[in-house]
């Protein structure tokens, strides 16, 4: 004689059941939609790769800054685009040592010059003006940190640069993704 608790003990486990089905389901498209939503992590850590930038003995040893274009491939989940430009650096040889700083202002991305003197660099926006090594020297500067270094490393006779932009207007440097 069936007993009269064991048809809401079934119909709990049906419900548990029906439920856990359910979630098996879902986890297909949720794991997909992850997937998605941490694809620009990749790309992310794709752009603070080390790309090649310029010779060596294309950068005079006298400590001035040279402007030198960035190229290189993008891949995003159907293409790859090759030699991309996607940004600029300035190198300043000093010896066998090389320095790099982004081009972008900090304050709100415009590119900086290089002053006719060859003392510092400006920009043109807003005259924020930085010193040789990127540090702000002047206080009315609206700049609201340094200009961006780069890591360098000379691989035979090439410079290499892990060119990453930063977002502007902020004291902290913060990668774009
Ligand atoms: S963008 Fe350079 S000072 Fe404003």
């Amino acid at each position: 004689m069936p007993d009269s608790a064991s048809a809401p003990r079934r119909s709990f486990l049906a419900g548990i059941a029906a439920l856990g089905t359910g979630a098996l389901a879902l986890l297909a498209p949720l794991w997909s939609g992850i997937r998605v939503a941490l694809a620009p992590l990749g790309r992310a850590r794709e752009d603070a790769a080390m790309v090649p930038v310029a010779k060596l003995a294309a950068i005079p040893d006298d400590g001035v800054p040279r402007r030198f274009r960035v190229v290189k491939d993008r891949v995003d989940a159907w293409n790859t685009h090759r030699r991309l430009p996607v940004g600029a650096v300035y190198l300043r040889r000093m010896g066998d040592s090389v320095e790099a700083l982004n081009v972008v202002c900090p304050h709100a991305g415009c590119f900086v010059n290089v002053a006719a003197d060859r003392s510092r660099f400006v920009c043109p926006c807003h005259k924020s003006s930085f010193d040789l090594s990127g540090a702000v020297n002047d206080p009315a500067s609206p700049s609201p940190r340094d200009m961006d270094p780069l890591d360098v490393e000379i691989r035979g006779d090439e410079v290499w640069v892990r060119f990453q932009n930063f977002l502007p207007g902020r004291a902290e440097r913060e990668p774009v993704a």
